[in-house]
Order: structure tokens, then sequence, then C-alpha cells
């Protein structure tokens, strides 16, 4: 059966402040509603999978200090579809932990893993790039599917996945190399020569393919989540998470299995994703989520005169912020914390947050 499961155990460090330990992006109500209003990036990524799959086969993995404030975010997540991690050890560990759980449950379960930290535009055809991916596992049954979208820019944030030769799936090629993160030399170099997608985040492959690629690049954490799993669902299972999971190692899955893998040729294909796509990881990406006056993306009490190109947030009821001949300037004010800085210096919020835990 056809399950997926949301990757929602990030922290978001570079929207601080809005963005805390105890309350990640994920999970802030940052997406405005047409009528006024907001909602989570984590309520939007669990009603895009309830366009292609029962609610019951969506899985959402967290850390558990998020267990609660998620369950409360999604009343309609079925029970046992929660996973919580003792500990974030990031996403190659996460991945491994929710496919040895679907495996459990449904031994020839497809999986989706997909991220909480997008906006995607229009559902549908975010909901028919899935379908073909899943149809892609019944001619390959042990590839490693990710979902690329065209780039636009020579972001390094992202991972990069090269086009190779196609498949018998329309809109599904095989990679031919896939690279996590490379620096703008790089980046620039793959977006020029038009054979490079960015990979999305979000992948298809049956849960026991992926445990099997954990095995082959990452042991520590296969031989880990099997000692979990050799365990009857319930407290002998959780003692042994407890004591297995903080020890693995601090990887992401791009890193530990795509990058790898891809050099495998025919393991890794690549489905097109084509819609609009939007990873909030940042300031000026969230401030496309916000409603925009006078040419500045604003939320909450906010006045703004002569003043452009600037991100104002103010997460206080009873606080105004208030901006007279400002360009180009993220203001965000929270009960507790005012930070301001050029929207150029945005990526380095997170080296800011690290100054400010430093100091307090
Ligand atoms: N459960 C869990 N545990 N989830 C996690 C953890 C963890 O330890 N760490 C991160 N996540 C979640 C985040 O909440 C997010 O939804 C998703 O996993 C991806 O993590 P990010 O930290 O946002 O990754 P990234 O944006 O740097 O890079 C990934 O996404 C890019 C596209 O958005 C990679 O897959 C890139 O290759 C990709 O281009
Ligand atoms: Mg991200």
């Amino acid at each position: 059966m056809r399950h997926a499961v949301i990757m929602a155990g990030g922290s978001g460090t570079r929207l601080w402040p809005l963005s805390r330990q105890r309350r990640p992006k994920q999970l802030l109500d940052v997406v405005a509603d047409p009528g006024g209003g907001a909602h989570s990036l984590l309520a939007e990524a669990f009603g895009r999978l309830q366009a292609v799959l029962p609610t019951e086969n969506i899985w959402v993995c967290t850390a558990a200090a998020y267990g609660e404030q998620i369950r409360a975010a999604l009343p309609e997540l079925a029970p046992g579809r929660l996973v919580l991690e003792p500990v974030a050890r990031d996403t190659a560990n996460a991945v491994g932990l929710a496919a040895a759980l679907v495996a459990d449950a449904d031994p020839d379960a497809e999986l989706a893993v997909v991220s909480a930290d997008h906006v995607i535009r229009p559902v549908e055809r975010f909901a028919a790039a899935l379908g073909t991916a899943f149809d892609a596992l019944a001619v390959r049954p042990d590839a490693l599917v990710t979902l690329g979208i065209v780039p636009t820019a020579p972001a390094t944030g992202f991972g990069y996945v090269q086009r190779g030769a196609a498949t018998e799936v329309p809109g599904v090629a095989e990679a031919a190399s896939f690279r996590e993160k490379p620096d703008l030399a790089t980046a620039q170099g793959y977006l020029a020569s038009g054979q490079y997608l960015w990979n999305s985040g979000m992948f298809v492959w049956r849960a026991r393919t992926v445990l099997d690629a954990l095995a082959d690049h990452l042991p520590e954490t296969a031989e880990g989540l099997a000692r979990v799993v050799a365990e009857p669902p319930g407290a002998e299972r959780d003692a042994v998470l407890a004591e297995v999971f903080p020890a693995l190692p601090k990887i992401s899955v791009d890193y530990a299995v795509l990058e790898p893998a891809a050099t495998q040729p025919g393991r890794v294909l690549v489905a097109d994703l084509d819609v609009e796509w939007l990873d909030v990881g940042s300031w000026p990406a969230l401030a496309a989520t916000l409603e925009h006056v006078d040419g500045n993306a604003v939320r909450g009490l906010t006045v703004t005169l002569d003043s452009t190109g600037n991100v104002v947030l103010s997460d206080d009821p009873d606080h105004l912020v208030a901006l007279v001949g400002v360009r180009d300037s993220v203001v965000v004010h929270t009960a507790d914390v005012t930070m301001v800085c050029p929207v150029t210096d945005a990526e380095r919020v997170k080296a800011l947050l690290a100054a400010v835990e430093e100091r307090y």
C-alpha cells in the first residue's frame, strides 16, 4: 500500500526570532488564508497529502519534544501515525525510523517522504507528480525516486540531481548524479548546463528499499533500527529506541543515501515536479507567504511610510512596528526579541542566533 511521512523535526533557525526551539517553523501560522487568518506549513503539508492518500496512511515524524504540539496542530492525524525520535539526529535517521515502523506495519509499503516546510501550488500538479513517482515503482521496484524541480537560481541550500537516461515512465528519468548543497560556483555551472534539477527534498521508494540503502551506506543506522523493530511495539521498543537513537550519526538523507546511491547506475530516479514551489527556510522566502502592502511583506500591527522591499512582522497584538524611509530590511518583533537585518544578510540569522545563545 501507499503511505507518506512528513519530516517535521527541524527547528528552522533562520526564521529566528519567530521560530524557536520550543515552537519550530513548521508549526507557526505563517501561510496566509485567502479570507484572512493563517495556517501552518505542517497543516499545509498534511492537507496536500490528503489529496493523494487516505488519511490513515499519512505519518508524521518529529522529535519527541514537538509531539504534543504536532498532535494539537493535526487533529486528523490517525492514531499510531506519529513517529517520535527521542532526539533529532537529522533526516537520514528520521527517514530510517519512519521507514522501519511503516515496514513493520506493512512490509510491502511504498513510502513517500515529504518536507514540512514547503508551499506548493497547485496541489493538483503535486498530486499528479507524486502519483507518477509511485507508478515508477511498478517498473523499477528497487529505485530511490526523488521529485525534481527546474531550478531558477544557483541556490546553494538545495540538492541538485543530474538528469540522465529516460525511463519507461514518462516524466521520470534516471539520475546521473546527485550533489547536496554545492558551493556557488558549482551551482552556477549546474544551472548553466541545463542538466540539473533541484532536489525538492521529497522522495518515493519502498520502505524496504530505503532501509536496504541505509544498510549499504549508513550501516550503524540500519543496525540500530533493526534492533528497535525487533522489539514489540510498546515499552520495550521505546526503551531500545531511547538507547539506540541518540548515538546514531547525525546526517541528512541527502548526504547519507542519495549522493552515494546515485553513483550506482539506475538506482536513483528523478520525477519531474512542475509546480510553484517554495522552501520556507529564511525570511525572504517566508515573505512570499505573507500579505503584501505598499511594497512590503507584512504581518500583524505594522505601518510603513516611504519604505519598500521590507519584511515587517509584529507577533505581539499590542505592539506596533512602524517604519519610515527603510529599504530592503527584515524587522521582526516578538514578545521578547526584536530582530533587524538587511534582507541580504537573512542567511546570517542562523549565526546571529548562535551568537545570542552564546551570550544568554
Ligand atoms: N523528523 C525529523 N527529524 N525531521 C527533520 C529533522 C530531524 O532530525 N531535521 C530536519 N527535518 C525536517 C525539516 O523539518 C524539513 O521538513 C525537512 O526535514 C528537510 O529538512 P531541512 O533542514 O529543511 O533540509 P534542507 O532544506 O536544508 O535540505 C533538504 O531540502 C531541500 C529542499 O527543501 C534537502 O533534501 C535538499 O536536497 C533539498 O534541496
Ligand atoms: Mg528546508
